[in-house]
């Protein structure tokens, strides 16, 4: 399948159309931003490591009985997906407290949540994505009843396949950030699974002052070794 012309560049990809008009091609870039866009960078060969990866969790969870965009790979950047029209969500589950959590609630970063958490941020840069609850998204019509039960429904069926798949890596799965779209009806897993949506922490360092990020929080947080992070998640999947 071929590009035709460019939808959409995003911070990270870029979405090309193809002569079928159910699919559209995702582009990965290599292009890094954190905090809505304030903070810009590279990491070197991430677009590769994302496409790739993101392909990977996708059929394995397809397998989980989840359904998802993808299609096919093309190259190591280049990917054919469902052509959905994204809910203007963001999805997050937590299984221990970190990042805009361990802020906003005064938990320290690597306490075990007594249960998996979900919450939803409004899609909306010039907004910086507030966090909404349920009858907020209805009130404003981002999805219906039944979407927003099938989103969660399946995030939290995301959550035990990725945790349990990442233990056998020997990766805690901390939280991560899940888009959906619809396609012919459906409410299918959209976006990307990559270091840049989710947190990885070494297994065992959760519990401790100071755990090992395998993640995009080394760019965020400038903790250096960002490409080796991204390198060793994909070593540990694929052997690579
Ligand atoms: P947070 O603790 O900053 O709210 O992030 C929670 C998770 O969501 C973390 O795994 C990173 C991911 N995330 C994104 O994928 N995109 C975003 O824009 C933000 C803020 C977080």
């Amino acid at each position: 399948m071929e590009k035709k012309e460019q939808l959409y560049e995003g911070k990270a990809k870029k979405v090309y159309a193809t002569e079928n008009p159910d699919y559209v091609i995702v582009s990965y870039k290599d292009d890094a931003t954190a905090f809505n866009g304030l903070k810009k960078g590279t990491i070197a060969g991430k677009g590769v490591i994302n496409n790739k990866m993101s392909n990977l969790m996708m059929q394995m969870l397809e397998k989980k009985g989840i359904p998802t965009h993808f299609v096919e790979q093309i190259d190591d950047r280049n990917t054919v997906v469902k052509k959905v029209q994204i809910v203007p969500l963001e999805v997050i589950i937590r299984n221990v407290a970190a990042g805009s959590f361990s802020k906003k609630y005064g938990v320290a970063e690597g306490t075990l949540l007594a249960n998996p958490t979900i919450e939803f941020s409004y899609k909306n840069d010039e907004l910086g994505d507030p966090l909404i609850n349920t009858y907020h998204a209805l009130a404003l019509k981002l999805a219906t009843k039944e979407e927003i039960e099938t989103i969660e429904k399946m995030a939290f069926a995301v959550n035990e396949a990725m945790k349990e798949f990442f233990k056998q890596l020997g990766i805690d799965l901390i939280d991560f950030k899940l888009e959906f779209g619809r396609f012919k009806g459906q409410i299918v897993l959209a976006d990307e699974i990559s270091p840049d949506t989710c947190r990885f922490w070494e297994a065992g360092t959760w519990d401790t002052t100071k755990h090992t990020s395998l993640d995009k929080d080394r760019f965020r947080r400038d903790l250096g070794g960002v490409e080796d992070a991204y390198k060793e998640i994909f070593r540990r999947l694929t052997g690579e």
